[in-house]
């Protein structure tokens, strides 16, 4: 089986800013179930305490350090170890993962990702603990996309597999910044990381892996596509033979109504009209009315552009009167979570907002909401479909990447319906998505039938993990011949 070096900015438990971190603290699991052995690397940031098993420090020599840097190992399952590169001046600061407190870039984070890029090079040409050895380095979007970059043209070097969880993140900096990053002067050149008079990050996974992936067989289509391509699918056109797309899988130790600490009342199939319980106690916690005849969508969501957050504002605006009601969880950009205030405030009878990152109120939304909205202009996978779905809970999703993936439309599908897919990015057509899924809800045998359905899909990371070490196969395959 495979000795994968699995390099992330994020994982949970231990530090996530979103899907990224889900996907990367729960897939090395299943990899470590299959019998790979793996090593999850990422910085130590400061909100990773130590444990009692942390002193198994390594130390490890960083290109262009004089100082040795320290690998901090914890065991977290049979096969599964997570190496913490500990580098305060980068990663021990006060404020995000990538930013500070009021959401703005650090300046250094070229500096400080093409640092964790060469460490982690470091680490799977012979700078691992005990002497391991990778076969495969499995990196994930532009934070340690230079990985590939690094060591495609060492002798003996391990395959290389670069994951793309999100396109338009794409590492971007100056031609001066490039300059005092130390990385090899031909890597600027436009068949390589240059990218419109800037270097990019993300072209050096792109263009240097042995295999490219990404989160949902329709996105990996779709980013071929100038819609969708972000100004680098005439390159991914180049890759279109290594270029596979696997559907995210959910963690079902976290995601499970039946087991789930966070919730009102737990429930599964057999007791699905306890939801009503969360439904009531979500009200409650918005301060809603708690009637149950009225529609109560949820969302959870980073408030970007990508995810129609302005789409659910305009649609509500349409929809005022009707027994809809909305509660919206979600932290970003400041201009969209001023205006989602200004509307919970404004119509604090019907629509609830908090904002900020809290895992506990997330898993309440989606267990007492009836619908799940997520209307994004794009979405790689999405995970929050496949959590509502787990639950109960109806997604209303735009016709696009991991969402058509994933959730199946009544008009595609009566039998197998899962939920309500619209085409148009736009406040109408979510209006028009929205009233179908309130005739669907006034009609108990029909909304139950939908509930059933998704319930009983299976999405866990079994199948995923399977997907991908066919894909280390092949990476090893391709890395030498
Ligand atoms: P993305 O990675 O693009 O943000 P995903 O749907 O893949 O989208 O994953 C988002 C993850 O982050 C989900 O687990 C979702 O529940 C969680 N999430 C997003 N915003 C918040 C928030 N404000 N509080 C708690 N969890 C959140
Ligand atoms: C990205 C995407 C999201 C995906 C997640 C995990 O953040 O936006 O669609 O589910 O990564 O792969």
């Amino acid at each position: 089986m495979h000795k994968v070096l699995f390099a992330t900015s994020e994982a949970q438990p231990f530090a996530q800013t979103g899907g990224l971190g889900d996907v990367c603290g729960s897939l090395p699991h299943a990899l470590a179930k299959l019998g790979c052995e793996v090593r999850l690397v990422m910085p130590a940031y400061s909100s990773i305490a130590p444990a009692a098993d942390d002193n198994r420090s390594h130390t490890l020599q960083v290109q262009g350090r004089e100082q040795p840097v320290t690998v901090v190992r914890r065991r977290l399952a049979p096969g599964l170890e997570v190496w913490f590169l500990d580098f305060p001046d980068y990663f021990a600061r006060e404020g995000g993962l990538y930013g500070d407190a009021h959401g703005n870039d650090w300046p250094d984070n070229p500096h400080r990702f093409a640092f964790f890029c060469r460490a982690v090079a470091a680490l799977a040409m012979g700078g691992a603990p005990d002497g391991w050895r990778p076969d495969v380095v499995h990196c994930h979007d532009w934070q340690t996309a230079l990985v590939p970059a690094l060591l495609a043209g060492v002798p003996e070097r391990p395959a290389l597999v670069f994951t793309i969880h999100n396109l338009a993140y794409q590492g971007l900096c100056s031609h001066t910044q490039f300059s005092t990053l130390g990385l090899p002067a031909y890597l600027w050149h436009q068949d390589r990381l240059e990218f419109h008079g800037q270097c990019s990050f993300i072209k050096g996974g792109i263009v240097y892996a042995d295999v490219v992936t990404t989160v949902s067989p329709t996105y990996a289509e779709e980013i071929t596509r100038p819609e969708y391509g972000c100004g680098l699918d005439g390159l991914l056109r180049t890759r279109t033979s290594s270029l596979i797309g696997i559907l995210n899988g959910i963690d079902y130790a976290l995601w499970n109504p039946e087991t789930d600490p966070h919730l009102a009342v737990r429930y599964n199939l057999a007791s699905l009209a306890e939801k009503a319980e969360n439904k009531r106690a979500l009200q409650q916690a918005f301060e809603l009315p708690q009637e149950r005849e009225t529609l109560l969508l949820g969302m959870v969501s980073r408030l970007a552009e990508q995810k129609g957050v302005d789409l659910v504002l305009a649609a509500l605006e349409a929809l005022r009167g009707q027994p809809v009601q909305c509660v919206i969880l979600g932290s970003g950009d400041p201009w969209l979570v001023a205006s989602v205030g200004r509307v919970a405030e404004e119509e604090s009878e019907r629509i609830g907002a908090r904002f900020g990152y809290d895992t506990a109120l997330s898993h309440r939304v989606i267990a007492g909401a009836d619908a799940f909205l997520m209307p994004s202009r794009f979405e790689p996978c999405g995970l929050s479909q496949l959590y509502s779905q787990r639950y109960g809970t109806i997604p209303i999703a735009r016709r696009t990447g991991g969402l058509l993936d994933s959730v199946v439309d009544r008009h595609d599908d009566m039998e197998h319906a899962t939920g309500f897919l619209f085409e148009e990015a736009s406040g109408a057509a979510l209006v028009t998505a929205i009233e179908r899924a309130y005739n669907a809800y006034r009609q108990s045998a029909v909304w139950s039938r939908l509930q059933r359905n998704g319930m009983v899909l299976d999405f866990s990371w079994e199948r995923s993990a399977h997907a991908y070490v066919a894909v280390y196969q092949r990476a090893n395959a391709a890395a030498r011949g």
